[in-house]
């Protein structure tokens, strides 16, 4: 008997948070992953298991209301254009990074389009590799799919409606045995901390090689916390090496009204994320180590910056 999904009314969408801190260091990454696993011939999976919409605009409403890529990736590329004019050369994660959303922003002083994870795995995408996406929000899922067909290149990139954590097993491993798999779950629900270990220890029982990168989120929640624990405790114990960087852009002053701040109800966004890799490119951490505290400086919001990057394996 087939198992349907049944997906949880979700909150979240992407669309406000894209081009954020968080996206510049997931993405970042990715860029880097891509870029390492493409010098050799032989094909690739790609596999996204929480696509979002594809590719966002950040001048429309829902980037508009948040601001938050105006504090990420348009800061990230102001930077980069004053660095540049002051002849430093910029850490090469980030060069490849602006340099591929820049493609999307070609003859614009501005950034409008922020490309997701499909689109930079798509824009990277080879003929010989494969890139599978998941997504349940029926909007971003609806949006993904006219993204998708917009592109016009067939089975190379499939979309499946259903959970990304069940969906992974049917994939691996890869009959080139050669994938990266990317696990960016919005954790709105609780229960993605524990899914995210539940499905990788899975993933890597099948196939032990590929390259795996989480994304969480790293809050005050005791589920966050025991995550990038848990993280470096399967990767040891499965005894692959790992990688792991974290972004903390700092507490910005509060914008709150005294009342709210008050009764503890102002909002406080996102301050810190962090990547988790097993079996990452040879040179992953060395590139973190030059790229974060550029990026950390850049991105500074206040009190408690940092950037961290540890390895082990
Ligand atoms: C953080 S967003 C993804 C962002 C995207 N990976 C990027 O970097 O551009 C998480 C997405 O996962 C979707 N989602 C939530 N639970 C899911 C599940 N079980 N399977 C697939 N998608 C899911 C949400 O609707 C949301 O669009």
């Amino acid at each position: 008997m087939a198992v349907v999904y049944h997906a949880p009314m979700f909150s979240y969408r992407h669309a406000f948070h894209a081009g954020n801190h968080a996206d510049v260091l997931k993405h970042l990454t990715l860029v880097a992953c891509l870029q390492y696993l493409a010098q050799k011939d032989v094909g690739l999976l790609l596999a996204d298991t929480h696509a979002g919409a594809g590719i966002y605009r950040l001048d429309q409403e829902l980037a508009r209301t948040s601001g938050e890529s105006g504090r990420g990736i348009v800061r990230v590329a102001a930077a980069a254009v004053q660095a540049r004019a002051q002849g430093q050369t910029l850490p090469a994660a980030v060069q490849a990074y602006l340099e591929l959303v820049q493609t999307y922003n070609l003859g614009s002083d501005s950034l409008r389009h922020y490309p997701g994870s499909p689109w930079i795995c798509q824009t990277l995408l080879r003929p010989q590799d494969q890139l599978k996406l998941f997504e349940v929000h029926p909007t971003d899922a609806r949006l993904l799919e006219r993204h998708v067909a917009d592109l016009g290149r067939g089975k190379q990139i499939e979309l499946r409606r259903s959970d990304g954590f069940a969906g992974l097993r049917a994939l691996l491993p890869p009959p080139t045995r050669r994938a990266l798999v990317l696990i960016d779950p919005s954790y709105e629900l609780k229960t993605d901390y524990a899914a995210v270990l539940d499905c990788l220890e899975d993933a890597l029982e099948r196939f032990p090689t590929g390259c795996y990168a989480v994304w969480y989120p790293v809050i005050a929640r005791p589920e966050s916390h025991a995550l990038a624990r848990k993280l470096k405790a399967l990767s040891t114990r499965v005894q692959r090496p790992w990688a792991q960087a974290l972004l903390d852009v700092g507490q910005a002053p509060t914008s709150g009204r005294s009342a709210e701040v008050a009764r503890g109800q102002a909002r406080t966004p996102l301050h810190a994320s962090a990547m988790h890799l097993i079996n990452p490119p040879f040179a992953l951490a060395e590139q973190w180590r030059a790229a974060l505290p550029w990026l950390s400086a850049t991105l500074k919001e206040g009190p408690g910056a940092q950037w961290q990057v540890e390895s082990g394996g």
